[in-house]
């Protein structure tokens, strides 16, 4: 009797377990795999004709997908004092400074332009057409994030403070504190105003499709704010909501009004709406088990681009 009763929850754990592997979208996953030697692409942005992704890797180019038959191509780079010889493909990261440290990706969809953070050189631009990106502000921390918002041209950007300083790698494991910050880049002034202080951790800000708030992940304390840029509440932020994991990148979704959070070492994407409410969940982890840099949505197809691989995983439904 009893082995019965415990073969029937058995077989309804089960039922449960496999029905929500088998409802669970995006169950197909491919690689768009780097160079030989390249690593780390924590970004993965579209142009506005929804090609690429264009990727930020560790031997200072930004990188350009043509699909399976050509792969990856050289677009842009950062650092004037890069040279291809001594640049491609190395994994020292003492050559940042001469080779550049691209991170975050965003394109003004009006411009074509390309806003580009580096670990070393700040904000820098680059035009449709790629090759070396100019600088427009320096002298920050380290930019971990970025969004450009079309309609103004604004760029939000975060500066993680030192809780992710790559300058001093000599001190493993950087201790969190409450330096980072919400900066906004205006093109017309050329001028950087900070809008938040005090945030825990780095990680990238997204503005919602109606342009009326910016999220701003805190990856330390793991809570996303949400800092309002109109309306009544003009220059104030609240908690928008606390997550399971570390909140990393967050991009607007398909949807409008919706966004995809990467939760790093959980490996999941979450699927919120304005509400803060969780759509969806994706565990990331049934292909990948690496900490997540940035889940960006295209075409159906899910970019998952992370610090530790050698690839961009898309998981595709
Ligand atoms: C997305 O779809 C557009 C329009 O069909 C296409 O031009 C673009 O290459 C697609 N992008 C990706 C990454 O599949
Ligand atoms: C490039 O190299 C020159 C000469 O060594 C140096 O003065 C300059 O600061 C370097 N530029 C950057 C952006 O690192
Ligand atoms: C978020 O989703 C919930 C559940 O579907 C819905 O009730 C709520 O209105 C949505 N919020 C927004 C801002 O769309
Ligand atoms: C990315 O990986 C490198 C090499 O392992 C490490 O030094 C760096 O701190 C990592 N960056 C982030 C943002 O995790």
């Amino acid at each position: 009797m009893k082995t019965s009763i415990l073969l029937v929850v058995n077989f309804i754990v089960w039922f449960f377990l496999l029905g929500s592997v088998f409802s669970n979208d995006y169950t197909t996953f491919n690689k768009l795999v780097l160079p030989p030697s390249v690593s780390s692409p924590q970004s993965a942005a579209f142009d506005r004709a929804g090609e690429g992704p264009y990727v930020t890797v560790a031997d200072g180019r930004i990188l350009k997908w043509k699909g399976p038959a050509v792969g990856f191509v050289d677009f842009a780079y950062t650092s004037p004092n890069r040279t291809k010889e001594l640049c491609d493909g190395t994994q020292d990261l003492k050559l940042g400074l001469i080779c550049g440290r691209p991170v975050a990706l965003s394109f003004n969809y009006k411009t074509s332009d390309l806003y580009i953070t580096d670990a070393f050189l700040g904000l820098l631009v680059v035009g449709f057409n790629g090759g070396l990106a100019t600088q427009v502000s320096s002298g920050y921390s380290y930019l971990s994030g970025i969004d450009v918002e079309s309609y103004t041209g604004n760029v939000y950007m975060t500066d993680a403070g030192l809780t992710y300083n790559m300058r001093n790698s000599a001190k493993p494991g950087n201790t969190p504190d409450s330096t980072g910050r919400l900066l906004k880049f205006d093109p017309r002034t050329q001028r950087v105003t900070v809008l938040l202080n005090g945030l825990a951790g780095g990680g990238g800000p997204a503005v919602s499709s109606d342009r009326k708030y910016v999220l701003v992940p805190e990856y330390v304390t793991k809570k996303i704010q949400r800092y309002w840029v109109q309306g009544p509440n003009k220059g104030t932020n609240e908690v928008f909501m606390t997550t399971i994991g570390s909140p990393n990148n967050i991009k607007r979704a398909a949807n409008d009004g919706e966004f995809w959070v990467a939760v790093e070492k959980q490996a999941q994407g979450l699927r919120v709406n304005g509400s803060a409410m969780v759509l969806q969940t994706v565990p990331l982890t049934q292909f990948l088990d690496i900490n997540v840099a940035v889940v960006q949505e295209m075409n159906g197809s899910l970019f998952v681009g992370s610090n530790d691989t050698d690839f961009v995983g898309v998981y595709t439904n």
